[in-house]
């Protein structure tokens, strides 16, 4: 009795204090803390969760409701848990959901308030109308999480095997061709089989050593592109969009599977060449991804959209099978002078090649468009702040005395202002609005019962917007970053994700934040970098793509 008293003392003590100072968000996360521990101290945050977000006579009926719980779980000699007295997941604030269609009717074309290609404008909506938790039904049970304590609660549930719920329709298709694949591949396998790929395939990705070998080489691929976009005189009458992907998928052509496309090349830039064919291939699979993972009807005939999708993978499983024939027959006498991925795929002998074939359909698919984008959104960043650039470029200039210095590890290890650049960037737009992650077993998240089989999306780009996480957040601030620099900031290690978290984050991430650095670092270089576009948003493709043109003007530096 003494607890329920205690309890709503100092719930009431909180009520006051919110309704001086206003923050619900902040409030609840400090009032959390405070009351982490004992059955009646969740029921106190769980009140106040409902009296304050919530419509109130919701509030009130529910509150009712945990109170009686609690008298029952009190009686209960003190051996109540957190589970029986956390509040359904259906409890979380969130918008109507309707048997059969859940949330869908949101998603409607002109009818509905969400749009499926601005998933960042839905989370603003989400968050501003339900707070730091969203629950959703669009045909799964999701939960969207803005807070970077509750994200890090999120990422210490992770089983051994991490799972998301994502790529399904690829994963279908996959499955209906074993004679080509073992299984979904890494990016859409999930358990024991995830694991066996992910273990095998990881150490060639991500050791150091392995990483620094492709830096001569990428660099070489670099210049070329350089000289490339010179003699085209590109200019901010075109979208540089299309030339950022010729890029990557020449980087990552040379890198990983010791194959070049000569995409740069006059007959490469035909629409029907086989470059022009991967990069829409790629393309193509990406972007249907999201709205088939919310649909069904492809289960029950093939719609345009998973043709589309069956079609792109075809192309690029052609593609990859001829290198891979080729490097197999080849691998027995060449194999000294082949440092790619594939190379050291070859060699492992737990590895059979429609694994390895499956692995090189998915870096095609993961490599174009999120290196691309995420270049994209540096330089528009870099350009349209000009102290910025010029002290990347000071800071280049003094490792790169000519334009022909070689880039070397030792090099790009000195360079922390260009580097930061490339954070910052992340943190404002990352190549995804957060991470997706399908929980194994049940648990608690601010008083909230979270079944096991729950799709949550952890909205960091929301958050890392958000001027309680992060001062002057919508202002790129490179030194942020920079540790013992004026502008240092403490973020929440859990604010910005950019390349996810845990045993399940981005494979490739060393890889592909070495080649934004060399692509980033030639360009400074060689050119005064100016935007003469708008303001950049995003279209959320699973992937966020710049909503506009990639605007950019290069005028040669004479140093
Ligand atoms: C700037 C570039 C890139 C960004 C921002 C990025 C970001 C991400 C993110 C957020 C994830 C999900 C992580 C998670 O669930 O925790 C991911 C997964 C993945 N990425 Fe990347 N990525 C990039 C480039 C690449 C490249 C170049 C490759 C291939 C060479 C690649 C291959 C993959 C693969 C295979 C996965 C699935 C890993 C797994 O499920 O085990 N990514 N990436």
């Amino acid at each position: 009795m003494m607890r329920v008293v205690g309890s709503v003392f100092l719930c009431l003590y909180y009520v006051h204090n919110f309704m001086g100072t206003g923050s619900y968000c902040n409030s609840m996360i400090s009032l959390r803390d405070a009351l982490r521990s004992g059955c009646a101290s969740i029921k106190v945050i769980n009140m106040l969760h409902f009296t304050f977000k919530q419509v109130h006579f919701a509030s009130h009926v529910k509150s009712v409701r945990l109170s009686s719980k609690l008298k029952t779980s009190n009686s209960d000699h003190n051996t109540c848990s957190e589970k029986d007295i956390a509040m359904n997941f259906e409890e979380i604030p969130g918008p109507t959901s309707y048997p059969l269609i859940g949330t869908l009717h949101k998603y409607v074309p002109f009818f509905g308030e969400y749009n499926a290609e601005a998933l960042d404008k839905n989370a603003w909506l989400n968050w501003r109308r339900y707070g730091s938790l969203a629950r959703e039904n669009p045909g799964v049970r999701l939960l969207h999480v803005f807070d970077p304590e509750d994200i890090e609660t999120v990422f210490r549930q992770d089983h051994r095997y991490p799972a998301r719920r994502s790529h399904v329709a690829m994963l279908h298709y996959r499955l209906s061709k074993p004679n080509v694949y073992n299984t979904g591949g890494l990016l859409s396998t999930n358990g024991p089989e995830w694991w066996r790929l992910r273990s095998t395939l990881q150490k060639n990705f991500t050791s150091p050593q392995s990483v620094k070998s492709h830096i001569s080489s990428t660099d070489i691929v670099v210049q070329e592109f350089l000289e490339w976009i010179k003699k085209r005189n590109v200019s901010h009458h075109e979208d540089f969009l299309p030339y950022l992907n010729r890029l990557n998928l020449e980087v990552i052509g040379t890198v990983a599977f010791n194959e070049r496309f000569h995409g740069f090349s006059e007959q490469e830039q035909d629409r029907k060449s086989r470059s022009s064919k991967i990069i829409e291939a790629a393309f193509g699979s990406n972007s249907g991804i999201m709205k088939l993972d919310k649909g069904f009807l492809w289960r029950l005939f093939k719609t345009p959209l998973y043709r589309k999708l069956v079609n792109s993978q075809e192309y690029l499983e052609k593609v990859s099978w001829n290198i891979l024939l080729e490097r197999a027959n080849l691998f027995v006498s060449d194999k000294d002078n082949d440092n790619s991925l594939l190379a050291s795929f070859l060699k492992q002998s737990n590895l059979d090649l429609k694994d390895i074939l499956g692995m090189m359909v998915d870096i095609l698919m993961a490599a174009i468009d999120t290196t691309s984008y995420a270049t994209s959104f540096a330089l528009y960043h870099i350009s349209r702040n000009p102290e910025v650039q010029k002290k990347i470029f000071y800071e280049i200039f003094e490792h790169l005395p000519t334009k022909d210095t070689k880039i070397t590890a030792e090099m790009l290890s000195k360079l922390a202002y260009t580097k930061s650049c490339i954070k910052e960037s992340l943190r404002l737009n990352p190549v995804s609005i957060g991470v997706g992650r399908l929980t194994q077993k049940e648990f608690i998240l601010r008083g909230y019962l979270i079944p096991e089989g729950t799709v949550i999306v952890t909205q960091n780009m929301i958050a890392c917007r958000l001027p309680h996480y992060v001062s002057d957040p919508l202002v790129f601030k490179p030194e942020r970053w920079l540790r013992g620099s004026e502008g240092y900031e403490n973020l929440h290690p859990f604010l910005s994700l950019p390349f996810g978290f845990g045993p399940r984050s981005c494979i490739a991430r060393r890889l592909a934040e070495q080649n934004m650095c060399i692509t980033i670092v030639r360009l400074i270089r060689e050119f005064q970098i100016d935007w003469k576009g708008g303001e950049l948003g995003i279209r959320t493709l699973l992937i966020n793509k710049p909503d506009k043109p990639v605007s950019l003007s290069f005028t040669s530096r004479k140093e």
